[in-house]
This record gives C-alpha cells, sequence and structure tokens, in this order.
C-alpha cells in the first residue's frame, strides 16, 4: 500500500475525525489540509472562498496538498477538503501519491451530518442550500446534496478504497470507520504482495 494515507469524501462524511482516530492508531502525524490551508495561506478556507471565490480557492488548495506532498515522510494521514479531488486532475494526483479512501454517506445521512457539525466554515454547503426551493433548509439542504453528491461521485469513486458508512446514524460511527480503515491497512501490511 502505498503511503500516504488520503482520506477524501463530502463534506461533514467525517474526514478529520476519522483521520484523527485513524492517525492515533496507526501512531502517524494526522495533517487536515483545510488545516494547513490556513497555516501557509493565513486565512481560512471558508473566508478565502467567501472573500476570493471557488476558483481561486481551489488553485490555492492544489498548491497547498503539493507542497506537502513534497514532505519527506510517508507515515502521515491525511484528511482532504471535500471539493478538492473533483478539480481538474486531482483525484488523479491523490491517486499517484499514495493511498485513497472514499468515506461513503447517503445524501440523507450528509445533510444531517452538516446540520449537526455545522455550516459557519463551509460557504460552499450555505451558498448550495440558498440556491434551492423548498419549506425548510433541511429539505433544501437534502436536495443540493443530492445533486452535488450526485456531480462528485464519478471523482471520489475512483478511490482506492470506498468505505460505505453504517446505516443508522450513531456517535460511534467515525471510531468504528477509523477501525475498519485501519484493520485494512493491517492486514495490506502482513499481506503486501495483495493489490492496491
Ligand atoms: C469544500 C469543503 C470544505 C473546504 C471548503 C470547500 C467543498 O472542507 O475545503 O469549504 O467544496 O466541499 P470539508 O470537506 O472539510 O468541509
Amino acid at each position: 500500500m502505498e503511503l500516504p494515507i488520503y482520506l477524501i469524501g463530502y463534506m461533514a462524511s467525517g474526514k478529520t475525525t476519522v483521520g484523527k482516530l485513524l492517525a492515533k492508531k496507526l501512531g502517524w502525524p494526522f495533517v487536515d489540509l483545510d488545516n494547513a490551508f490556513e497555516e501557509i495561506y493565513g486565512c481560512t478556507t471558508g473566508d478565502y472562498i467567501r472573500e476570493y471565490g471557488l476558483e481561486p480557492f481551489r488553485h490555492k488548495e492544489k498548491a497547498c496538498v503539493e507542497k506537502l506532498a513534497e514532505l519527506p515522510i510517508q507515515k502521515v494521514v491525511y484528511a482532504t477538503g471535500g471539493g478538492y479531488p473533483c478539480w481538474e486532475d486531482n483525484m488523479e494526483c491523490l491517486k499517484e501519491l499514495g493511498t485513497s479512501f472514499y468515506l461513503r454517506w447517503t445524501p440523507e445521512q450528509l445533510t444531517k451530518r452538516l446540520f449537526i457539525s455545522g455550516l459557519t466554515a463551509r460557504p460552499v454547503a450555505i451558498d448550495g442550500m440558498n440556491a434551492q426551493e423548498g419549506d425548510t433548509e433541511e429539505e433544501r439542504m437534502l436536495t443540493f446534496v443530492r445533486k452535488h453528491l450526485a456531480e462528485r461521485k464519478e471523482y471520489y469513486e475512483q478511490a482506492h478504497y470506498i468505505i460505505d458508512a453504517p446505516e443508522q446514524l450513531h456517535e460511534s460511527n467515525d471510531e468504528e470507520i477509523a477501525e475498519r480503515i485501519y484493520r485494512l491497512i493491517q492486514s495490506h501490511r502482513r499481506n503486501p504482495s495483495a493489490k492496491k
């Protein structure tokens, strides 16, 4: 299995929480690429998008991932921003840089998780929701997430591994997902000739 590990998936799919838990199990460092963006450019991803728009953000985000990939350490778990794999050739680049895991949830689950984890840092979700018709915020968000995920899934599904989330939303979901990925990595270490 090529290292580092990249966790990818839609906003609120748990990349950061799962990444931290997974890194702890492995004893490796964890890097949240949204936080790295903020450290490098001195501005949160949300503020950057609100100030300059999505396209300039994607260029900076790409440069940030490439900069970190130059570091001479392999044993790292990265959580990417939700839109990163779906821009230009980013998914192909990620696949060459390491091993990618897509945390897959349904639009219904993601909508619930978005409201639980918070929208403030996510202008893409707020703008998307506001552009939809519907009586409640939850209905408008669900309409947006359905459309948006349908556009993004062709990129996400190119990941080396797809990790389907449990059907029922529960506090322990992220821990369960981290444990599954950890076991996959461990079984691969025991049997390195296996594919991927
Ligand atoms: C984005 C997701 C965000 C952040 C930015 C854009 C997206 O990261 O990179 O607001 O386009 O899906 P999270 O997936 O951590 O929310």
